[in-house]
């Protein structure tokens, strides 16, 4: 299957899976780091096809909980399943905080965007055409021929998105993946972000440390609580896509997000 027809056929039919149908399965996750409880038997369902952001405490587990999703470090108890599938049936994308250090220098942005392909053994003509079609199909305009570094940093953000989209991932991760940013890039680089989701109606889990962002972009925001984390609440954002600068002033979007900000402080005077 190439990713312009499976990405449109998801797209023209978003309503497909009912809202809230489980994608990822977390069941009696425990994880500490020398003795500190950050998990003790966590269970939580992803939603298949929505839009999840992660927000809480500082240090209460975000980044700890899509890294061991996403397999980058392991959990000590705990299954994680994706639609009945391990991780290692199950294809990932992962977006890093620091693009700096995450794209390869010596390659240039168009190399960077084909590795995984590259390491799926996939022959250089297909590559190709799957990095062409992916480019049309998300309409950037970045010339690809130069190397990271001749790129602005929301450029090289793009480019490691790409480079996580190219293999059709069936969720994709992202942790703070504009905290690197000026402010401006962020807000353009979040209606990318938004655009490329509602093309591809791909599960996407981001952890982020801007309340206004992780509720502009979810269809749903996990708030944790402090340590040992749990769901201190799970709160359906209904606002309709594209959502724009107008939706962040709309009174929907100021309740939402003034209730997870309630949750957040409640959470944090508890420490
Ligand atoms: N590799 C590690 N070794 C020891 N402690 C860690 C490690 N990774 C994270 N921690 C600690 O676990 C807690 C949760 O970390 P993290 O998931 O990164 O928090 P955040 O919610 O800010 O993303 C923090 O207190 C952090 O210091
Ligand atoms: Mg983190």
């Amino acid at each position: 299957m190439n990713p312009v027809n499976g990405a449109a056929a998801l797209a023209a039919t978003p309503a497909a899976a009912p809202a809230g149908a489980a994608h990822i399965t977390i069941r009696g996750l425990s994880k500490r780091f020398q003795g500190a409880v950050i998990y003790e038997n966590f269970d939580f369902d992803i939603p298949r096809g929505e839009f999840l952001s992660i927000f809480g405490p500082n240090g209460c587990g975000k980044s700890t909980l899509i890294n061991i999703v996403a397999g980058l470090i392991p959990a000590d108890a705990g299954t994680i399943l994706f639609g009945g599938k391990t991780l290692k049936e199950t294809k990932i994308g992962y977006v890093f905080q620091n693009y700096r250090e995450a794209l390869f220098p010596w390659l240039r942005s168009v190399d960077n965007i084909e590795y995984p392909l590259k390491l799926a053994r996939l022959p250089q003509a297909e590559r190709h055409a799957r990095v062409e079609r992916l480019v049309a199909h998300l309409g950037v305009k970045i010339d690809l021929k130069r190397y990271p570094y001749e790129l602005s940093g929301g450029q090289q953000q793009l480019v490691s998105i790409m480079r996580a989209l190219v293999v059709e991932p069936e969720v994709l991760f992202l942790d703070e993946p504009f905290s690197a940013l000026d402010y401006e890039m962020t807000l353009f680089m979040r209606s990318q972000l938004q655009r490329i989701f509602m093309e591809t109606r791909t599960t996407t889990v981001l952890v982020s440390h801007d309340l206004e962002e992780a509720v502009y972009l979810a269809d749903r925001v996990l708030l944790l609580s402090r340590r040992p984390a749990r769901v201190a609440d799970f709160p359906a954002i209904g606002m309709p896509r594209p959502r724009n600068d107008e939706t962040l002033s709309d009174p929907a979007f100021v309740a939402v997000k003034g209730h997870c900000l309630e949750v957040f402080q409640r959470e944090v005077r508890k420490g």
